[in-house]
């Protein structure tokens, strides 16, 4: 009897390996829903804070569960003296992403509950990180920069609090919606591959702190999250608008990937571009800078020439990646932002995961040797 060979789907694309009620690209609309809501309007309406209440418990909080939410969240934000130690004693030369993945290591391997998973208790663990993942990665920015670490004020909200942590100051309300807007654009994408990471993980029963560093790793390749770093060191590498077209012709013909462009999902365009792109449009526009008229224009000369050239559009790393430069972040500070932000997702997915837990584990086709006899054996 012969058996036939099976389908292959590399890199599991257009499988769909299970449910889930978190979030969803709407393809006939090309929209992006979180529990329901359309992303565009989210964005546009309520702060992240609610978007990470709705991520978790399914709702947006009312009034008196946003007051408690933040209570919590503005109480677990400073960092103890060891992992303020332990940030110092990192290498220079490691990247930020690293140093966020050995932070979360780190606070797992200090919590005496880590192995326990149940839903209360990653929760408070979820919370925890949210609260804590900006600190670190504020104060390795300013390690960086040769600056002390600025400890977190519990009267700022999540993105202002930021600045504050990054800068010493909070800049215009303009500039912190912008960056509100990214954090909300950012939080969740369904089976995405670092949420698909926190998925395996937490599908073996590993615990949460295990899943949330894998899923780091897996969000720091520029394949996914690391492309809005990415995209920056291409726009530096191109340096004047009217090389963009050049540089694309010859990118192209060398087989080079251009990072911000492209996505396994849309494949007309990312839903959460042109709300993005507006804001950056905005941040440009107060800037009055000819420095960044430079960068707007060269950014926007290589969105035309993609489109014109291959038909590709650009992903929400793309206006992103300028947004984060204007906002005056260090470039290697770009996807970890992405992490404090996409926390939401992932542990949303955790919890989800946890709920119906299936072993995922699935099956390879072999191709290589036959079977045959070790040198020496019998
Ligand atoms: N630059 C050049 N060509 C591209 C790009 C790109 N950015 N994206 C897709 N293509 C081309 C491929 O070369 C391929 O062409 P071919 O059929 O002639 O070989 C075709 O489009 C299909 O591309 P795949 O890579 O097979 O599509 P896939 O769904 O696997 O890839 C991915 C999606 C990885 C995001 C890809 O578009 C890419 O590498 N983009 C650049 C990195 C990037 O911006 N990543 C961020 C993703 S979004 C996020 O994480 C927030």
């Amino acid at each position: 009897m012969t058996t036939s060979a099976p389908e292959i789907h590399r890199g599991l694309a257009g499988v769909v390996v299970d449910t889930t009620e978190i979030s969803t690209v709407v393809q006939e609309t090309n929209s992006l829903t979180y529990r329901g809501y359309p992303v565009q309007d989210l964005a546009a309406r309520r702060s992240f804070e609610e978007v990470a209440h709705l991520l978790w418990y399914g709702e947006l909080p009312d009034d008196g569960q946003l007051r408690d939410f933040h209570a919590r969240e503005r109480a677990l934000r400073p960092l103890d003296r060891t992992t303020l130690e332990l940030l110092t004693r990192l290498p220079d030369t490691c990247h930020p992403m690293d140093v966020l993945r050995t932070a979360v290591s780190f606070f797992g391997a200090e919590d005496p509950t880590e192995d326990d998973g149940s839903l209360a208790a990653n929760r408070g663990k979820s919370l925890t990180l949210l609260a804590k993942l900006p600190t670190v990665v504020a104060a390795d920015q300013r390690r960086r920069r040769g600056l002390a670490p600025i400890p977190p004020d519990p009267g700022l909200g999540y993105a202002e609090n930021f600045f504050h942590m990054c800068f010493g100051s909070v800049p215009d309300p303009e500039v912190v919606r912008c960056f509100e807007i990214s954090l909300t654009l950012y939080a969740e994408h369904s089976f995405n591959a670092s949420t698909f990471t926190a998925r395996v993980v937490t599908s073996t029963l590993s615990d949460l702190y295990s899943a949330v560093t894998a899923a780091i790793g897996a969000l720091k390749g520029p394949l996914h999250g690391g492309a809005n770093e990415a995209v920056m060191h291409m726009l530096n590498e191109i340096g004047d608008p009217q090389r963009a077209e050049a540089w694309l012709d010859e990118a192209l013909a060398s087989k080079r990937k251009i990072m911000g462009f492209g996505h396994r999902v849309y494949k007309h365009g990312d839903s959460r571009v042109p709300i993005m792109q507006d804001a950056l449009d905005r941040l440009v526009a107060r800037a009055a800078d000819p420095e960044v008229t430079r960068m707007a224009t060269l950014h926007a000369a290589l969105r035309h020439a993609m489109i014109s050239r291959k038909g590709i559009h650009p992903n929400l790393d793309y206006p992103a990646g300028l947004a984060y430069h204007l906002m005056g972040f260090d470039t290697p500070a770009f996807t970890p932002i992405f992490v404090m932000s996409r926390i939401t997702g992932w542990t949303a997915h955790i919890t989800e995961q946890l709920a119906h837990n299936a072993l995922i584990r699935p099956l390879a086709s072999y191709d290589g040797p036959g079977q045959r006899a070790v040198p020496g054996a019998a």
